[in-house]
């Protein structure tokens, strides 16, 4: 109810750009137009990581269903990640990436403490146009990334959004803890999205729906022990790994229903839950308890390990390159992060 009569009082919002008028005279809805993904080209195996850590593949796959994820190069950062998903997602969305006049890119391991690793990404792809910034929720990040998108997609302040995850996690691990260094990979994802008018309805291809929760009480279950005002160092990734656990099932069930029922829209028209990929066990137990079945479920954390922020745009991007997701499929995305932050987004392919 609220959501419609959000898009009601949207209708007749105009877009300037390019100094032209764009009148919206039904709801705008924001429409996938491209995906595009970028993975490092080293992988590390379960293995590989046990020469180093008093670990086993067995116990990695058992507990997180990891078998390997993927390493940043030592001349890699994020930034080189994020510009070489948001190319792919551009040239996928057939547009000229000059006319994108927002960038919202989700991270947690950025270039540097500040400007935004978003006006590098926008200053490599030539855009001297609207606006680029970084979204900080951890692994929740590129949900946080692409409501914000979306709500100023909706409300007239950008006609065509590029939506990044990006991270190297692989740079805030201690690589002497076992208990989270084996779980965490790095990479990039990435959206276009386009302001597009539609019916208001649930048939509309686009966001239909999104929801962000935080509570900042559990601070200290999942962070990083350093930053510019309290260390002056960049610190270690610490974790509570147990307690993030006992959260992560509820809170991701919790919000991807309230988010459903913003729209009315039972579960039973959702045809691919794409989650955010922290641990296998975690995926299994928020698919039973949303009685989704096995194959509805995009996983790549066997592959990726968590890539944080850039976990759900790379499962989606290789869901639809593969052909799972076609269009006008309904697409629920879900993740939850440090914070903790947690969120979904329904949309229609
Ligand atoms: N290899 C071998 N043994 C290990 C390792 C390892 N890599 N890591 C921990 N252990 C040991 C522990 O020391 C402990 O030993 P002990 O019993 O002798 O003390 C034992 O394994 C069990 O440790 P637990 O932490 O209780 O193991 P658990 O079954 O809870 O699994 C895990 C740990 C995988 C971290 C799990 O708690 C988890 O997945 N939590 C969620 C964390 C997560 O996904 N975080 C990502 C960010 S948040 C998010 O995205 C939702």
């Amino acid at each position: 109810m609220q959501s419609r009569l959000m898009l009601n009082t949207f209708n007749k919002l105009k877009n300037k750009k390019n100094n032209s008028m764009t009148t919206y005279n039904k709801p705008v809805r924001s429409v996938v137009l491209g995906i595009g993904s970028y993975l490092p080209e080293k992988i590390v195996t379960n293995d590989d990581l046990a020469k180093i850590v008093d670990t086993s593949d067995e116990w990695i796959r058992e507990r997180s269903g990891i078998h390997q994820r993927h390493i940043a190069a030592d001349d890699e950062i994020t930034s080189d990640l994020a510009i070489k998903a948001a190319k792919r997602a551009i040239k996928d969305a057939g547009i000229d990436g000059t006319k994108i006049d927002l960038i919202v890119l989700a991270t947690s391991t950025p270039d540097n403490t500040f400007p935004a690793t978003a006006t590098k990404v926008q200053a490599a792809l030539g855009i001297t146009d609207g606006v680029a910034f970084d979204v900080q929720a951890v692994c929740s990040g590129f949900v946080f990334a692409l409501n914000t998108a979306d709500a100023m997609i909706r409300c007239g302040q950008a006609n065509k959004a590029l939506v990044i995850g990006a991270e190297t996690f692989s740079r805030i691990l201690d690589w002497k803890d076992r208990s989270t260094c084996v779980l965490f990979g790095d990479g990039a994802g990435a959206v276009v999205l386009g302001a597009q008018e539609g019916e208001g309805t649930n048939n509309d291809r686009g966001i239909l729906a999104a929801k962000m929760r935080s509570d900042g009480k559990h601070y200290d279950k999942l962070y990083v022990d350093g930053g510019p005002s309290s260390t002056q160092t960049v610190g270690y990734l610490r974790m509570q790994g147990p307690e993030v656990f006992k959260h992560a099932v509820k809170n991701i069930s919790s919000v991807v229903l309230e988010t459903l029922d913003l729209v009315h829209m039972p579960i039973s028209q959702v045809d691919w839950f794409v989650p955010h990929q922290a641990n296998k066990r975690i995926l299994d137990g928020a698919a039973k308890k949303l009685k989704l079945t096995r194959d509805q479920v995009v996983v790549t954390v066997d592959r990726h390990g968590n890539t944080s922020a850039a976990s759900v745009p790379l499962a989606l991007d290789e869901a639809v390159k593969d052909g799972r997701i076609k269009p006008n499929d309904v697409v629920l995305l879900e993740a939850m992060g440090g914070g903790f932050t947690w969120g979904a987004v329904l949309l229609r392919w």
